[in-house]
């Protein structure tokens, strides 16, 4: 008998203020046009000030724990994806954690910037295989916002504030690909590209500062990274690209995601694209993503489903799993 988890809740959470490329023109010597043309997006949402990761967290929780139909209680482990804690310490999944009466099991952040989802489903998804946990809570949420130069046109038009969740279940089954569940996690990194895409703060330095970007070096890698990622995943479960009924990618830039999507000769009308409403939102973009294509009925019970994510280290993975 093969332990498998389930995604049996999805929630997401978006701070109500909105930002459009055409204000972003009124802060920095940009265009909705460039914006649009080079990355796909046309307005991202905003957390209003005093609203922080964990409250974001805890919107997106509950709404994929009610969805769940779960209790809280019922939880044993919460992991949750960011890089914008609320705090250096505690893990911002402790506050959750506490606000959701939760008072059992183990909650703790993981940070792989862009690849956090995925990283912390897979996280979590070896903790339900092992047998170390029964129900868990994966989130991604991001106050990235937070971390942006505001004069610096070349990063603050890219990303936004969201925050998205699953809740996954243990269940037992023959192991075939004809169950439900997480079928395969595959993650990456490599630290020799760790200066393409940072912050030029933190702790070491005494201050929080601002993300630094080589945009072009990053999107050359991504496309070739993600691509492969993919197709490992695909050969791993001995499937092909016709299988897949949707891919939710994270959402950097439209381009990126359209080219890895060719490579892979996946047609454009299964991939699910949010970068255009919600920019790039990090660690939260696949779960915000994958819950707008369950809300609208795209996504439905038994589709299999390809998730992919490249960020900051790099750090980068995908994940197939039925739905
Ligand atoms: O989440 C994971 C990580 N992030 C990513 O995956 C992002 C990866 N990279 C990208 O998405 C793209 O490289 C960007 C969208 C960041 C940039 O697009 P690009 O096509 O690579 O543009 P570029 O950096 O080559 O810049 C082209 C021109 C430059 O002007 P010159 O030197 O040609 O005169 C830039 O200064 O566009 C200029 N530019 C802008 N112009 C108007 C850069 N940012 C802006 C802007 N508005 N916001």
């Amino acid at each position: 008998m093969v332990r498998r988890s389930c995604i049996v809740g999805v929630g997401s959470y978006l701070p109500a203020q909105v930002l459009t490329n055409k204000d972003l023109e009124a802060r920095v010597d940009t265009t909705d046009e460039w914006i649009t043309q080079r990355t796909g997006i046309r307005e991202r949402h905003i957390a209003a000030e005093g609203e922080h990761t964990s409250d974001l967290a805890l919107a997106a929780a509950r709404q994929a724990l009610e969805r769940a139909g779960m209790p809280a209680q019922a939880l044993d482990l919460i992991v949750l994806a960011t890089t914008t804690p609320d705090h250096t310490f505690p893990a911002t999944a402790t506050k959750v954690q506490a606000a959701l009466g939760m008072t059992g099991g183990a909650a703790f952040d993981v940070q792989a910037v862009c690849s956090g989802f995925i990283y912390a489903l897979a996280v979590a998804d070896n903790f339900i295989r092992s047998g170390q946990a029964k129900n868990a809570l994966v989130i991604g949420a991001e106050t990235f916002s937070r971390l942006l130069d505001w004069n610096d046109r070349t990063t603050c038009v890219l990303f936004g504030d969201g925050a998205g969740a699953v809740v996954l279940q243990a269940v037992e089954g023959e192991g075939t690909n004809d169950d439900r569940g997480v079928l395969s996690t595959h993650l990456h990194s490599d630290g020799r590209h760790y200066d393409l895409l940072w912050v030029d703060g933190g702790i070491a330095l005494g201050r929080s500062g601002f993300v630094k970007m080589n945009g072009q070096e990053v999107f050359r890698h991504a496309v070739g990274r993600l691509a492969e990622v993919m197709e490992e995943t695909l050969a791993f479960n001995g499937m092909d690209a016709s299988q897949v009924d949707w891919l939710v990618p994270h959402q950097a830039n439209r381009r990126i995601i359209d080219g890895a999507a060719r490579k892979l000769k996946l047609s454009a009308d299964k991939v699910v694209i949010t970068v255009d409403r919600h920019g790039n939102t990090s660690a939260a973009s696949i779960p915000l993503a994958l819950a707008a294509a369950v809300d609208d009925g795209r996504i439905k019970t038994g589709d299999v489903v390809l998730m992919e994510a490249m960020g900051g280290g790099f750090t980068w993975g995908a994940a197939l799993v039925r739905m």
